[in-house]
């Protein structure tokens, strides 16, 4: 009900009394967003995915090509994902019915003139694949072809190794936003990262973004090598400050770090939060993690792995933190976070300004 997505207190995070509870937004649809990792999707094989409650049957046809279609055959809504791929169609695995990648009934296979008049298909959403990933766009379809899937230079350069990263998160998409643009947060890495004093230079805000710019000075501490690595302080005099640029660029974020006196960043992080369920209180975080090659051939490929294991660790403590805010949040029934970081409250406006609330409906799994 709309009532209850409203809070009736004043709100200490600077938001209006009657601005809907941020954790009730639901993420802004027309947009391109990762549902899958390509290799999730081999030739000739379906993949289950799903968007904000939605399920979507991917496969890859003979071709190569990659198709989504809503994941319930449109004769007796068995998910079509269960099918079998056959050339450039998907064939439902109950009585055998065709889709075509636009959705389209290609064949029934026990179809006469006695028969009813059949369904034309079911819902196909537009597909890009990119940087490894599938992207679909679950928005007005109109809207696809003008809408950019993210441009990432980094991935396609050959100066460049990435890293894929694939999770589920249990907890709104805005908490994530929050928790990588706010910076104050190193406490809880003290362990993995050393103890770190970011210090804020400055941010922007416009009508979908946020971009702020820390500078990252070292105070000691024990220091996981992954982090000695990433931060490249192999190969440069330790205790110089790193700069680091983090901006939500609805509804995707990039983090980007240059160490002092270069002009190209050491590593930069491209993520995206996916809403899974309808209530989209689990999301799926997509991360692209790419680093620069040294000049060494193939050191970058032996630290490979410490490097993974510092990132996983870091990604575990971020998890457990946003999924304990969540679970307040259900705990409480309503968002009583009480932010007062000038930027975060930008952020949440942004958040708020570009999403959609949602709607009583959206425990049902069939949000639109
Ligand atoms: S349920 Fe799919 S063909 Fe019957
Ligand atoms: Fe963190």
């Amino acid at each position: 009900m709309a009532e209850e997505q409203t809070a009736l207190h004043p709100r200490p995070d600077g938001s209006s009394a009657t601005a809907p509870d941020l954790r009730r937004t639901g993420i802004g649809q027309d947009h391109w967003y990762p549902v899958a990792v390509s290799a999730s999707v081999p030739r000739n094989r379906t993949f289950p995915a799903t968007f904000a409650g939605r399920r979507i049957a991917l496969y890859r046809s003979a071709s190569g090509t990659v198709h989504a279609l809503e994941d319930r055959c449109a004769h007796r809504q068995v998910p079509l994902s269960m099918g079998v791929v056959e050339g450039e169609v998907l064939r439902c695995c109950y009585h055998a019915w065709a889709y075509r990648g636009d959705g389209r009934i290609s064949q029934i296979p026990y179809l006469t003139k006695e028969c009813a008049r059949p369904p034309r298909g079911v819902r196909a959403y537009p597909v890009h694949e990119a940087h490894g990933l599938v992207f679909v766009f679950p928005g007005d379809p109109a809207k696809a072809a003008t809408t950019p899937v993210p441009r990432l230079p980094a991935v396609a350069s050959p100066r460049h190794r990435t890293m894929t990263f694939s999770r589920t998160v249990r907890c709104h998409y805005s908490f994530l936003h929050e928790n990588l643009l706010d910076m104050n947060h190193q406490f809880l890495h003290r362990g993995v990262v050393g103890r770190i004093r970011p210090q804020l230079l400055g941010y922007e805000t416009g009508p979908s973004s946020v971009e702020a710019r820390y500078l990252f000075r070292s105070t000691g501490g024990r220091k996981d090598r992954g982090a000695r690595l990433l931060a490249a302080e192999g190969v440069r005099s330790s205790g110089r400050p790193d700069l680091l640029t983090i901006r939500t660029e609805y509804p995707y974020q990039t983090l980007l770090s240059v160490p002092e006196n270069a002009d190209v960043p050491a590593f930069s992080l491209w993520a995206v939060y996916v809403p899974e369920d309808a209530e989209q209180r689990v999301s799926h975080a997509y991360g692209l993690l790419s680093i620069a090659k040294p000049p060494v051939p193939g050191a970058l490929r032996l630290a490979w792995p410490l490097i993974r294991r510092f990132t996983e660790r870091v990604f575990a403590e971020d998890r457990m933190a946003v999924e304990a805010e969540q679970r307040a949040w259900d705990e409480q029934g309503e968002d009583r976070n009480r932010e007062i970081f000038p930027l975060i409250l930008d952020l949440r406006a942004v958040l708020r300004a570009n999403g959609t609330p949602l709607g009583p409906g959206c425990a049902s799994g069939r949000p639109d």
